[in-house]
């Protein structure tokens, strides 16, 4: 297959980017894979909402300051300030494609208020604010006639000069599509392209427990590594601090940031307020705060979560804005005016990832990233709660316009050689993946969590490398599935993680190493 256009993922970056590129050029075709469903992404689970400067007391300057002191010196301010100013146009085009935000009584945005932010400027849909958005851009992406959307296919790898086994320098290597498996006839088809960008969202499930859904496994970041794309950053993981405790379910259920912004209070089990000991902020630090003073707590009282006080809360205005949330507790009845909600922090979000430039074009030729699985200097060393939708709708429109001034100069590679099925036997034991995988799960979650030392990491890292080992060999040998694909691609994230953790000499935000402690 050939396309102008491959966009491999379908969140906000995916489909927004697809929206601008197929509408602005109706004569060139655009291809969108997405593994799963067009709602499996992080986008359709994402709770809070965006941060966009709305309120008269606001200002961009608050936002950038807001999100510099998040990112803990690490931010690009050049960056910062670009996203910031973008809030506007973002919101007016979500609106004008038909996505709901939230209204007050006067008719304005009602805007909510989340950790680390110093005024209300998250507007949002209720407590679901990723699935409206999700629903009403795939509406307006499913109606034009030059997207084709290829549901429950798995992209294998990146094409690149690799393929025509040429060795060239990083920055000379060309990224010429994909090879995608389709999960129903486990076909693997080249689909050249001119154009790729990566969206392929998160990697929350390199450490099992996650709100991230389980489609988040880090398969872009991998792919785009394995081409040799330069990837940054990556050490920094944030942990939400409050996903319901919940210990069988997978991915956690996140009971929203906003919840605190809303007045709700975290107490430990025998009912003590713990925040004022560590940040003055209180229940409305930065996450990266929160959640390791709640870990912290954890660890010292031997307890295995703690929790969150809504009962003081209005109740009308509570159930209008989190029904979701209400709902979800009650089916595991608690009530939340009446009882404590048990919490504990979960991996959420990926700060660092493919490096890209300001119109999102990483190190590789005719590669761009947006969205989660990029790094484009915005978060730092600790994302700003709900700047990331807002990231990945300004990085999908900066690329989709660098797109637009490229594509009519860029030819198909017509000689990539088509996927040379090596492995032909299907593993007989699916337990050789499981187990791999709970492995590496657990290890991230004991040795690369909150709180990380060297020997912890070392540790890792030398287990990690026999998993690869493992993973590489039966790779070799075994019919591609998507289960084997992630295994791989979870294996390489957590090895860039902790390796990346090694190299870094200082503690910063969401990155915190017991023998880095001054
Ligand atoms: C939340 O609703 O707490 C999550 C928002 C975010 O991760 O930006």
């Amino acid at each position: 297959m050939k396309t102008d256009f491959l966009v491999i993922g379908a969140g906000m970056a995916g489909l927004t980017y697809s929206i601008k590129v197929a509408e602005k050029f109706p004569e060139k075709k655009l291809v969108v894979v997405t593994k799963g469903s067009e709602y499996d992404s992080n986008t359709n689970y994402a709770q809070g909402g965006v941060a966009i400067v709305q309120n008269e007391g606001d200002s961009f300057e608050k936002h950038v300051s807001d999100t510099l002191i998040a990112g803990d010196g690490l931010c690009d301010e050049k960056v910062v300030r670009m996203v910031v100013s973008n809030g506007p146009d973002c919101l007016s085009e979500m609106l004008n494609w038909g996505v709901h935000f939230d209204t007050n009584k006067t008719g304005d945005f009602d805007l909510g208020k989340e950790g680390g932010h110093s005024e209300n400027r998250v507007v949002h849909h209720k407590d679901f604010t990723g699935a409206e958005i999700s629903r009403a851009l795939i509406q307006r992406l499913e109606r034009l006639e030059n997207v084709e959307f290829l549901k429950h296919h798995f992209v294998v790898d990146l094409l690149s000069d690799h393929h025509l086994k040429k060795m060239l320098p990083e920055n000379e290597t060309t990224c010429y599509g994909a090879y995608v498996l389709n999960e129903k006839t486990n076909e693997i088809s080249t689909i050249l392209s001119k154009i790729t960008l990566l969206s392929s969202g998160g990697a929350g499930q390199v450490y099992g427990h996650t709100t991230n859904p389980e489609i988040a496994t880090g398969d872009g970041l991998a792919m785009a590594y394995r081409i040799k794309a330069k990837v940054k950053e990556i050490e920094f993981i944030q942990f939400h601090p409050t996903a319901l405790y919940h210990p069988e379910e997978t991915p956690a259920f996140l009971i929203s940031e906003a919840v605190r912004g809303f007045g709700a209070k975290l107490i430990t089990k025998n009912g003590d307020k713990f925040l004022h000991h560590y940040d003055e902020r209180e229940e409305l630090a930065s996450r990266d705060i929160v959640a390791r003073a709640i870990d912290s707590e954890l660890k010292k009282r031997g307890e295995e979560y703690v929790y969150l006080d809504c009962t003081h809360l209005d109740q009308e205005k509570f159930t209008a804005h989190f029904p979701s949330i209400k709902q979800k507790c009650l089916s595991l009845g608690i009530d939340v005016f009446k009882d404590f909600i048990p919490v504990l922090p979960a991996s959420h979000y990926i700060c660092g990832g493919v490096s890209v430039n300001m119109h999102g074009q990483t190190s590789i030729k005719h590669l761009f990233a947006s969205g989660e699985c990029s790094q484009t200097g915005l978060h730092g060393a600790n994302r700003l709660a709900s700047n990331s939708l807002l990231e990945a709708f300004v990085y999908a429109e900066k690329s989709a316009n660098k797109s637009a001034e490229l594509i009519d100069k860029i030819e198909f590679q017509p000689t990539i050689p088509d996927w040379n099925a090596e492995g032909t036997m299907t593993p007989k034991e699916l337990v050789l993946i499981s187990h791999n995988k709970k492995e590496l799960q657990e290890l991230m979650r004991n040795y690369v969590g909150i709180v990380r030392s060297n020997e912890r990491l070392e540790r890792a890292r030398i287990r990690l490398e026999l998993l690869y080992h493992e993973t590489e060999q039966l790779y070799k040998k075994a019919t591609i599935s998507p289960q084997l694909c992630e295994l791989r691609n979870m294996i390489t994230v957590a090895y860039l993680i902790v390796t990346h953790s090694q190299k870094r000499k200082e503690n910063k935000g969401g990155f915190y190493n017991l023998d880095l402690v001054k």
